[in-house]
């Protein structure tokens, strides 16, 4: 005999001892997947479709079963419900109260196993379409801010040294690149994860000879999945997401610090938006870059989610393990992160005010007119080792004297090296220093404006195309 307590959940026939309680409460896992209820909805409804079809329910049953699981979708304040083992569960036992035991029959042919793994990628695929929206928008205010920057220029820095000058709208470009192949890796993470596990079974396949075309097309999915023992115990798109998320929270940290050392005293580059910027408590002068710093911690939360995944799966034999389980709550946290940071960073993108000329004397000073000016030199048919020395030993002159290389008269450049000419000047401006960079992917003032078009004409044709 079953303990009362017990019949009502989906396994109690072979059980003769009740579970122990905290046991019981300890494994269930509606606490969290309670929102999977809607995917667990749909996912019903397809495979009520298919026993339709399959002749296990009347089309007249087919009716009731799904007007009454639509209902259990509009369920308030489920969260709460502490009867349930897990969403599935739930789902049954409210269908039942609804439609009495026809609920019963929605499960022929089917197991939780390729149950979870269903709503799973119903979850994810979502998850995706949401932040490729997020990121577009993002996208388009650094293409606007690109824009309106202009010509304005500022230092380029390796080793966090200053380097060269680079246009304000080169630099915002290169984040555009990296959001691109964001993008397009969570694209190609959903091409390849768009495929319907319903019809796998517990492990084997299905005890029924049910058509799975017919549950995969419902749902969107482009096929269904051709191995039964892969489907139920794959999390592999789990993985891709939460890598892929983990590789944008990458960039956009990278992004939240260069702002964050950007808006201090010490660079002056940045003057934070009030609207995202909060004070001290204590020192009254202050103006924290809090949404940056945030930024910048909650990657480490995506990282932390791709892992935790990483290290679930890499030890489970095939098939499903009740580990998996484990694998949804990391999923949850990496689509809700990512959602939070894309909500405040594309408004808080658009309303950066960059002290243009701050970043200009900072490109205009501290030799940043080298690297052309060796240039200039191994175009007069100097070999480059050599104009990189003279023009060292220029830079050295220039420190000792506290001068640019520009404010150095001819005839000391001629004691350095004769090739030196008067065109030597023109040759160094902050524009010629630019435009010297005259290759695909350079800083030259026609790259960065062709480059912009072309990035504008991207997002253009990709952000109609999202789902
Ligand atoms: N809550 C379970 C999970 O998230 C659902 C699948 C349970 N399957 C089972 N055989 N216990 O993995």
């Amino acid at each position: 005999m079953s303990e009362p307590q017990q019949s009502a959940k989906m396994w109690s026939g072979r059980f003769r001892e009740p579970l122990n309680a905290t046991f019981e409460s300890w494994q269930r896992s509606f606490p969290f997947d309670w929102r999977l209820v809607p995917y667990e909805v749909e996912a019903s409804i397809a495979h009520a479709r298919a026993i339709e079809a399959a002749g296990i329910l009347t089309s007249e049953e087919l009716l009731q079963m799904e007007e009454g699981l639509r209902a259990v979708a509009k369920l308030k304040d489920i969260s709460q419900n502490e009867q349930a083992e897990d969403v599935h569960h739930f789902v049954e036992l409210e269908l039942t109260k609804i439609i009495g035991d026809l609920a019963l029959k929605l499960h022929t042919g089917r197991s939780r196993n390729e149950q979870i793994a269903t709503d799973m990628r119903l979850f994810v695929r979502e998850a995706i379409d949401n932040t490729l929206a997020g990121l577009t928008a993002w996208r388009k205010a650094l293409i606007d801010l690109a824009e309106s920057a202009g010509e304005a220029t500022m230092p380029s820095y390796t080793h966090l040294q200053r380097a060269e000058p680079v246009l304000v709208a080169h630099w915002l470009l290169a984040y555009v690149s990296m959001i691109e192949r964001d993008a397009s890796r969570l694209t190609d993470a959903r091409k390849r994860m768009n495929l319907c596990p319903l019809g796998s079974g517990a492990v084997a396949g299905a005890t029924l000879a049910l058509d799975s075309t017919i549950a995969a097309r419902a749902l969107g999915f482009d096929a269904p999945t051709p191995n039964s023992m892969d489907a139920t115990s794959d999390r592999d798109f789990a993985l891709e997401f939460t890598q892929a998320i983990a590789t944008l929270g990458i960039h956009i940290s990278r992004f939240a610090e260069e702002l964050t050392l950007y808006s201090t005293a010490e660079f002056g580059f940045l003057d934070l938006p009030e609207a995202f910027s909060t004070g001290s408590s204590a020192m009254p002068q202050k103006k924290n870059p809090d949404l940056t710093e945030l930024i910048r911690g909650k990657s480490g939360r995506l990282l932390g989610a791709a892992t935790t995944l990483a290290t679930l799966i890499k030890g489970l034999p095939l098939a499903y393990n009740k580990d998996l389980q484990e694998g949804q709550e990391p999923v949850f946290d990496s689509a809700d992160t990512i959602a939070g940071i894309l909500s405040v960073l594309p408004a808080f993108t658009a309303s950066l005010k960059f002290r243009h000329g701050k970043m200009k004397s900072a490109a205009e000073t501290g030799y940043l007119n080298a690297m052309a000016a060796a240039t200039y030199l191994s175009n007069k048919g100097v070999p480059f080792r050599k104009a990189h020395e003279h023009i060292g030993n220029a830079v050295r002159l220039g420190l000792e004297t506290n001068r640019e290389l520009q404010d150095l008269t001819l005839a000391e450049l001629q004691t350095i090296c004769p090739d030196f000419a008067e065109d030597f000047y023109a040759s160094i401006t902050l524009e010629a220093t630019l435009d010297c960079h005259d290759v695909i992917g350079g800083t030259a003032r026609t790259r960065v404006r062709t480059a912009l078009a072309e990035a504008r004409t991207r997002l253009t044709a990709q952000s109609g195309q999202t789902k």
